[in-house]
């Protein structure tokens, strides 16, 4: 296998407002990547249209997740943050993608049975091919490193399974061309930290999503401070106050999801944080946690809200954003061009 450079890639769909789930886990961990290796930050605007979106909305949301992007401390020139639609060769590879990857495959993305629903034949086209987009997304820059939730676990197994299909197919071709064996790194996923998965507020046994009809299953990042408060007043708890050892937490998934809130708001363990409130009841870590939440989150959220109230600002960082990762990303798309044998001009 060929060296390949650290690089770390991630996208957010542009799609309804941005929830305590998001910022913890994948936002608040892309920042911290920034520290370890070059990264490409990516609003998956082709992706949010694999279900129908409101135009004018779809374009404000592009600008929010931005802004959110920036506000929590993600730097625009360190770091290349754009729209994946202004950069054609996400969409470009992922038609080559879609002759390497195998209907079979595809066939068991659990994520499309999902959305997709009982009416499978009224899905989009887009929504099935869904994967195949997102591995073009991280292979178009040949990223190592992909940090995202639990639940993306199998489409970047299927990333990592069209690569290697990709150079073993074209084994030959990648060596022809100077490519050394192997093509496209085998990307690894980077799944973790004390908030991979943040439930709801209202069941800890299901993640906390957009999509739940109740707002109090979530903290949205543009909640202020009363509204933060009596949400996680709200939150479903168990009647048993908070255990000393985080083995305590099996089984109580709502105490579970708290603690590991606090733990990845504060940036601790949730041993460090049982260590301080074990014995406590629920009523006095909810204090506790209110007060941290608002502390952390309200000034996230008055910088987005200076952001997005300059849409000419945010659209020059997705400019530039996106120009610096075409900068990439086309070098890629002419070799996989030579590699599978079309003729291109320039050569
Ligand atoms: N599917 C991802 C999600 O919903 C978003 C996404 C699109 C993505 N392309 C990506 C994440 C590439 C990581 C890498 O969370």
């Amino acid at each position: 296998m060929a060296a390949f450079k650290k690089l770390v890639f991630s996208g957010v769909q542009p799609t309804g407002n941005l929830h305590l789930g998001n910022y913890l886990g994948a936002i608040k961990r892309f920042v911290e990547m920034q520290e370890r290796a070059d990264c490409l930050y990516c609003v998956v605007d082709l992706h949010a249209i694999t279900l129908w979106q409101n135009p004018a909305e779809l374009r404000t949301q592009i600008r929010e997740v931005t802004a959110a992007f920036i506000a929590a401390g993600i730097d625009p020139k360190r770091s290349i943050v754009f729209n994946q639609s202004q950069v054609p060769q996400h969409a470009e590879l992922a038609w080559i993608f879609n002759c390497v990857a195998r209907l079979g495959w595809l066939n068991r993305m659990t994520q499309f049975k999902d959305k997709a629903g009982k009416d499978r034949e009224n899905a989009s086209v887009g929504l099935y091919d869904y994967p195949v987009l997102m591995a073009a997304d991280i292979l178009a820059y040949r990223a190592t490193h992909v940090p995202v939730g639990e639940d993306q676990k199998q489409h970047l197994e299927l990333t990592r399974d069209i690569a290697q299909k990709f150079n073993t197919d074209f084994a030959e071709s990648i060596e022809a061309h100077g490519h050394g064996e192997g093509f496209f790194p085998i990307t690894e996923p980077l799944i973790g930290g004390p908030a991979a998965r943040v439930m709801s507020l209202r069941d800890g046994t299901k993640k906390m999503s957009k999509s739940d009809p109740s707002d109090y299953s979530r903290i949205n990042l543009t909640d202020d401070a009363d509204a933060i408060a009596q949400k996680v007043r709200k939150a479903k708890t168990d009647p048993e106050p908070l255990p000393s050892e985080a083995a305590g937490l099996n089984g109580r998934p709502e105490a579970d999801n708290l603690v590991g809130i606090f733990a990845a708001l504060r940036g601790a363990t949730r041993e460090a944080v049982l260590a301080e409130y074990g014995g406590a009841q629920f009523s006095a870590f909810k204090g506790a946690l209110v007060e941290l939440a608002v502390e952390s989150l309200s000034p996230l959220s008055a910088e987005m809200k200076r952001l997005v109230a300059d849409p000419a600002h945010i659209d020059a960082v997705l400019a530039d954003g996106s120009e610096r990762a075409a900068a990439i990303a086309a070098p890629t798309l002419d070799a996989v061009k030579d590699i599978v044998g079309f003729v291109r001009r320039g050569r």
